[in-house]
């Protein structure tokens, strides 16, 4: 997969590029991550990318002029950029769902937004989706484009090691996850759950479905509604 970001600070993705599961990621040639600076684009000497908002008001909103020549020059130097998504505090929230649809394209653009944020018109007629990641307003789209990055690129066939499964996860089944436990098996008094060392297998599979439930209906509630179905059948 190829995803391209449009920032205005590239450098702000150089710890997370460098670690972990991104960087595995990147070394076996799963994901290929381009940083673009939008301000290369700027017309002026100046290489200005804001300006004073139409209407008044405080703050500054980023010109149209930058991000569409940004965009443009890479989608004429690809044979796919994949759609462009804006990370915008009005957008469509992040889910896992989205998350798995866009794993499953071959390239995406993340446009990061910064001060009051873009001019309407580069959303109306560049953007192809909005995405939020969360019902709070950052700074920058940056953060939000490390967060879609990530869980983008660990369920990327081959990012995660064998030992590791995206299959078993939160949200993969409409469920939180049940709790886990490793050695040692008692600390400072507190036991894990006997049955997890019993190992009965059935029994292990009806317990995590049975916290999967009890956690999901205690901390998102919300996850449950309409959801009898996934409460009734197997989560493994
Ligand atoms: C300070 S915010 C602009 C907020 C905008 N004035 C508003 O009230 O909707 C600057 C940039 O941060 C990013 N951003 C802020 N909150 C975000 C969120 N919850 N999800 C995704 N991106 C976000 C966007 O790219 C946005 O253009």
């Amino acid at each position: 997969m190829r995803i391209d970001v449009l920032t205005l600070f590239p450098e702000m993705f150089t710890g997370p590029l460098e670690y972990s599961i991104i960087k595995r990621a990147r070394q076996a040639g799963v994901v290929e991550v381009h940083l673009v600076n939008f301000r290369d684009w700027a017309r002026d000497k100046h290489h200005t990318v804001d300006d004073t908002p139409f209407g008044g008001g405080p703050g500054m909103v980023l010109k149209p002029e930058p991000v569409f020549d940004a965009v443009e020059a890479l989608r004429s130097s690809q044979e796919t950029a994949g759609p462009l998504i804006y990370l915008s505090p009005k957008g469509e929230p992040l889910t896992q769902r989205l998350v798995k649809d866009l794993a499953a394209l071959p390239a995406l653009t993340l446009l990061c937004g910064r001060y009051e944020g873009l001019d309407q018109r580069v959303v109306d007629h560049l953007v192809d989706r909005e995405v939020s990641v969360g019902d709070y307003v950052l700074s920058g789209g940056e953060p939000a484009a490390i967060v879609v990055l990530d869980a983008v690129v660990r369920l990327l066939p081959g990012a995660l090691g064998d030992d590791q499964s995206a299959e078993d996860e939160s949200f993969n089944d409409g469920l939180l996850e049940y709790p886990q436990y490793t050695r040692p098996a008692e600390f400072r008094g507190w036991n894990v759950p006997e049955v997890l060392l019993s190992g009965h297998h059935e029994a292990i599979r009806r317990w995590r479905k049975e916290m999967s439930v009890t956690v999901t209906r205690k901390n998102r509630p919300d996850l449950l509604r309409g959801q009898n179905d996934i409460i009734a059948g197997g989560h493994s």
